[in-house]
């Protein structure tokens, strides 16, 4: 039986491919490498290329593989782009779900874990964040993850198709070996860009404002490992095999970093300067996004065994000091 990983060759998803066939997982992966590297694909996974919105080429795989279980990262993920070009979202997300549902139906497969956000919950009020504060997304990228959880509770109720959805907050490093990584063009995302300063590449960071309301003035967020991430999946796929009910979960530290907390830890573990300065805010940021992840603890067994925001960081700069123009190192070339 083969777990089909949607998105298996971008960040996240390729991390996700590694950890299951570690663990002795047969793994399939689609992927139309827009966002994602044919370089981060794991040589022991079925790869398939192409797009989760052409029913046709999913039925053909779904006719092919034995498919036990659908692990869902394939979507658009930029939250700004997603003010500007709404429709790109609700095409390539919730057309694209809604596909995969439609294959997972007439084929009887009953299990989903899909990859969905803090931006589902908006700007709370309260904190930290559980799954019963409110949803309220503010964009159309939290927007559309929401309308694919909903999308997936009503083919519960229909179809039996169970599903666990996993709000992440921010997620960040790389696996240990420096081996895979996050690459992403264009790269808005704060550990690499201070990275990059670090590196050489980019001349200073520009803190998005430092006049919220936090202790420092600058947002807070909780940052999590890439790899502890993907073993709450694992541990979902599992939670649904054993015949459990569709259900929500955080998944974050339980602490939050303020952006010059992070570009101080980042002075440390690289032992460069990283120049930086204070710029305007950025459209849409609320000031502080801190999860509880109790739940995942308590219900999956999720044990996230990075604990210290520099050690996390450590692993991004490994992978940076690795592969300074990530996969393009490793013959991977995409547009700036
Ligand atoms: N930041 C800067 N300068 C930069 C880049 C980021 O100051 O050059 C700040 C941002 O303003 C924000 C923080 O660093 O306060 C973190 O920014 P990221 O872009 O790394 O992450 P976000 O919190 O904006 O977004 C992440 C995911 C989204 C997801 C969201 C949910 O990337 O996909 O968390 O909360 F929707």
């Amino acid at each position: 039986m083969t777990v089909l990983v949607l998105g298996g060759a971008g960040y996240i998803g390729s991390h996700a491919v590694e950890q299951l066939i570690r663990k002795g997982y047969e793994v399939a992966v689609i992927d139309n490498l827009l966002t994602g590297h044919q370089a981060a694909l794991h040589s022991e996974a079925t790869f398939y290329k192409g797009d989760i919105r052409d029913q046709e080429f999913v039925r053909s795989i779904f006719a092919k593989e034995s498919i036990e279980g659908v692990i869902h990262f394939a979507a658009s993920s930029l939250v700004g782009e997603s003010v500007e070009k709404p429709l790109k979202y609700f095409n390539n997300n919730v057309s694209g779900t809604e596909i995969i549902l439609e294959v997972m139906q007439e084929f009887g497969v009953k299990h989903i874990v899909f990859s969905s956000t803090a931006a589902t919950y908006g700007e709370p009020e309260e904190y930290p964040i559980t799954e019963k504060t409110p949803t309220n997304p503010k964009n159309p990228y939290g927007e559309s993850k929401l309308m694919m959880e909903k999308m997936m509770r009503w083919c519960d109720e229909a179809y039996g198709i169970k599903f666990v959805a996993l709000r992440y907050f921010n997620v960040a490093g790389a696996k240990a070996d420096a081996s895979i990584g996050e690459d992403h063009h264009p790269e808005t995302h704060l550990v690499p860009i201070i990275l990059q300063v670090a590196l050489g590449q980019r001349e200073q960071l520009a803190i998005f404002g430092d006049d919220y309301n936090t202790e420092d003035g600058t947002c807070v967020r909780d940052y999590l490992h890439v790899e502890d991430l993907i073993a709450a999946h694992i541990l979902a796929l599992e939670y649904l095999k054993a015949g459990n009910n569709s259900d929500v979960f955080n998944l974050g530290s339980n602490s939050g970093y303020s952006v010059k907390q992070m570009l101080e830890a980042a002075r440390q573990v690289t032992n460069k300067e990283i120049p930086a300065q204070v710029a305007p805010r950025r459209a849409g940021d609320p000031a502080t996004l801190v999860a509880a992840s109790d739940k995942a603890k308590t219900i999956l067994g999720w044990q996230p065994q990075y604990t210290n925001i520099k050690e996390i960081i450590e692993t991004a700069w490994k992978w940076q000091i690795n592969n300074p123009h990530g996969y393009q190192e490793k013959g991977d070339v995409k547009d700036a």
